[in-house]
């Protein structure tokens, strides 16, 4: 029986990438019936919504999404399309896996990275609870809840025991927010203890900005409230090639979306030359969480030799390749 699967392709570069994407699933030799969703600029301001149904129901009955870019209407009001999906699914964890591309130039090609960033993806100053006490005095309302903190802890903890990872560092700034952030750093207190294998520290966010870029390969799996979350993967992102490159997923109980993290790229979209990297590395996230590792392995191992080879890159990172030629090669690796 084929997986059945939402693909959001989204606009701009999305349906490029999508193809790419769905071109290398095949290759692997893993059965997809794709459920196709269209989402795109367009289609939101004609729903009034940047979630229109046929997305939603989609996603709820098949459990799981692969999602490309979508470009956000400016000036309507319309809510971030990923916001609104994160919180209509329960998306609670947003998981960035941030690694060295072997032969892809960065700052950091001598450095070994190989982080996982788990960040809460449902609360925190995301709450969208603000307001004007008085004229000129706005308010903004942290919340942090016990319910929130276990459960993202308890899912860092669980991926690390399951795949042979070492140490879960907290960050936190508790040492000013004593009490939101102090709840949420005795919750990973709480679950770490029940994990004795896996070492755990803690970091304070401004000194592990510091630490990520000088010392990036001493970490190993973070765990952070959601604004810290944002800031600090972006921050990693950009150690080992940027957005185009790296991975995203967002998962909860019951459902799971993996998607590129960078936008519609309009200023590229169109022209066969968008990067697919970072939703076939999504793709990858997503074979796991299928129990299809040997073809996540294999996927992988195909997208590094195509950076080691350095023939067939695109030009975002340095080479001359259309998104098709990147593809062709990889599939070639498979
Ligand atoms: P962007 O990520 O689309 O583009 C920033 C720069 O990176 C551009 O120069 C673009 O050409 C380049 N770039 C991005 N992805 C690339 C890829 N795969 N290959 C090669 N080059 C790539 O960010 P921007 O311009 O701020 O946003 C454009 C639109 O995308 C906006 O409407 C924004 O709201 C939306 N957006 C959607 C996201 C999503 O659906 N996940 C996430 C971020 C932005």
């Amino acid at each position: 029986m084929p997986y059945r699967i939402t693909l959001i392709p989204g606009d701009g570069i999305g349906p490029e990438v999508a193809e790419a994407t769905t071109r290398v699933l095949a290759a692997t030799g893993v059965a997809i019936d794709w459920e196709r969703a269209e989402l795109t600029a367009a289609i939101m301001e004609q729903a009034g919504t940047s979630l229109p149904p046929h997305v939603l129901e989609s996603l709820e009955k098949t459990g799981i999404g692969l999602k490309g870019p979508v470009t956000t209407p400016i000036g309507t009001g319309f809510k971030s399309v990923n916001v609104a999906i994160r919180k209509q699914l329960d998306l609670f964890a947003n998981v960035r896996p941030v690694f060295t591309l072997p032969g892809l130039k960065t700052r950091f090609q001598d450095v070994n990275i190989d982080m996982v960033i788990f960040r809460e993806n449902t609360e925190d100053l995301y709450s969208g609870l603000e307001h004007e006490v008085v004229k000129d005095v706005v308010e903004s309302l942290k919340i942090i809840t016990r319910h929130a903190s276990m459960r993202i802890a308890r899912y860092a903890f669980e991926y690390s025991r399951k795949n042979g990872r070492r140490k879960v560092t907290a960050v936190h700034k508790a040492n000013i927010m004593k009490l939101s952030d102090g709840l949420f750093i005795r919750c990973c207190r709480e679950v770490a203890a029940e994990y004795p294998e896996i070492a755990y520290n803690e970091l304070i966010v401004d000194n592990a900005s510091m630490q990520l870029v000088m010392r990036p390969e001493s970490f190993d799996v973070l765990l952070l409230p959601n604004l810290y979350g944002d800031i600090v993967s972006d921050l990693a992102a950009g150690l080992v090639g940027g957005l185009g490159v790296v991975p995203g997923a967002n998962m909860g109980e019951n459902h799971a979306v993996f998607e590129a993290v960078h936008g519609s790229a309009p200023d590229i979209a169109g022209q066969g030359v968008a990067n697919p990297t970072a939703l076939m590395s999504s793709a990858i996230l997503m074979l796991r969480h299928l129990g299809e590792g040997a073809a996540a392995d294999r996927l992988q191992a195909a997208i590094s030799a195509t950076y080691r080879e350095g023939k067939h890159l695109t030009r975002d990172v340095g080479g001359s390749g259309s998104t098709w030629e990147f593809t062709d090669a990889v599939i070639s690796h498979l």
